[in-house]
């Protein structure tokens, strides 16, 4: 099969287009033939070893020393089930399906498990838009639920709003039944906006701290923001929750839990097939949708590559596999 291969770490030039054996379905697993994937920050971040934060030894140690232990990129996919393997009973072969996989979705088959955050197609959503949603909207689903404890009637600041992660923020907050403001370049202000964002700041030409309004969480997608700046932007009670921490908000976070008043969140998300099955069902309803702001061949991944690390990008870039 086709895969898009790296083996060692660097810039986008590192990835090629190769043929390697396809994978074969274990016992409770999936083969999944791929139409579209993505190349997320996550997908970059493993491509040029640039972990961020406290993830930097760490990640090394886990994805490889000195050069990728795996070397097929790729976690949002979506396809149709192809073969399965001994046990699976949750699927049928032909059934079009879309979620989130540890690794191996630039290629042409993936094999996933059948437990795992693999699902049905959301009914009149097609495979190169819900492929778009998984990584963003399960980042957002539970930073903003769980870390955040995001309640209706609350408003939130999202940092990064026309991102790859900020693009659904924008759009689960409201889903959650939050008040929002989105902080992008003005160009993308009208994007923001219909995402659901009420308010808008230009982080290019506006001072984020001389704003007057108080908010209940500080959501920060990109890693402009620390606990001092937020703590002027929180309500006394604020939560301040990075997406991207190092050791400094790890403290915090240690430190605000037990101070009471404004406090620092910090976690991983889990892939979990039952948030992906939230995401499902309000794409399903036509309450969340799709973010996409680029498409590419398969052949021309190493420009998503480069596009994706340049931090401009809107929303999800896809990939379409089979072009
Ligand atoms: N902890 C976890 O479990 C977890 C999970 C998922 C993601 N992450 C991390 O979260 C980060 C976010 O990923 P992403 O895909 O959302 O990133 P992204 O798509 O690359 O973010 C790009 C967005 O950031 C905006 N932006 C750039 N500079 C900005 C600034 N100074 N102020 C405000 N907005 C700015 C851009 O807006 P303009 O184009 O308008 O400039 C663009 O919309 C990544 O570092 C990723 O590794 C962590």
């Amino acid at each position: 099969m086709k895969a898009a291969v790296y083996t060692e770490y660097g810039g986008p030039d590192v990835v090629r287009i190769k043929e390697i054996a396809p994978p074969e379905p274990g016992a409770g697993e999936v083969l999944i033939k791929v139409s579209h994937s993505t190349v997320t920050t996550a997908d970059w971040r493993l491509r040029a070893a640039a972990f961020p934060g406290v993830l930097a030894v760490p990640g090394r140690l886990m994805f490889g020393l000195t050069r990728p232990r795996n070397p097929v990129l790729g976690s949002e996919f979506a396809g149709t089930v192809a073969a399965l393997g001994a046990g699976v009973s949750a699927f049928a072969v032909g059934d079009a399906v879309f979620g989130f996989a540890p690794s191996g979705a630039h290629a042409e088959f993936l094999t996933h498990r059948e437990d795992g955050a693999v699902l049905p197609l959301p009914d009149g959503v097609g495979a190169g838009e819900a492929v778009a949603v998984p990584f963003g909207g399960l980042s957002a689903l539970v930073f903003l639920r769980d870390f955040a404890n995001l309640q209706a009637g609350q408003n939130v600041l999202v940092v990064g709003a026309s991102g790859g992660v900020g693009g659904y923020a924008v759009q689960v907050a409201r889903l959650l039944g939050a008040e929002v403001t989105g902080v992008a370049s003005g160009a993308r202000e009208d994007m923001v906006r219909a995402l659901g964002a009420t308010g808008f700041v230009d982080y290019m030409t506006q001072d984020i701290a001389a704003l007057h309004e108080r908010f209940d969480v500080v959501f920060d997608t990109i890693g402009t923001m620390d606990f001092a700046r937020a703590r002027t932007l929180l309500k006394p009670k604020g939560v301040f929750v990075p997406l991207n921490f190092g050791l400094r908000e790890v403290w915090q976070a240690f430190w605000s839990c037990f101070r009471g008043g404004q406090r620092v969140k910090i976690g991983v998300n889990e892939d979990r097939k039952p948030d992906l099955a939230v995401l499902r069902d309000w794409m399903a309803q036509g309450r969340l949708r799709a973010v996409v702001g680029a498409r590419y061949a398969l052949a021309d991944i190493r420009d998503a590559h480069a596009l994706v690390q340049g931090r401009h990008k809107q929303g999800a870039v896809v990939i379409d596999i089979a072009a």
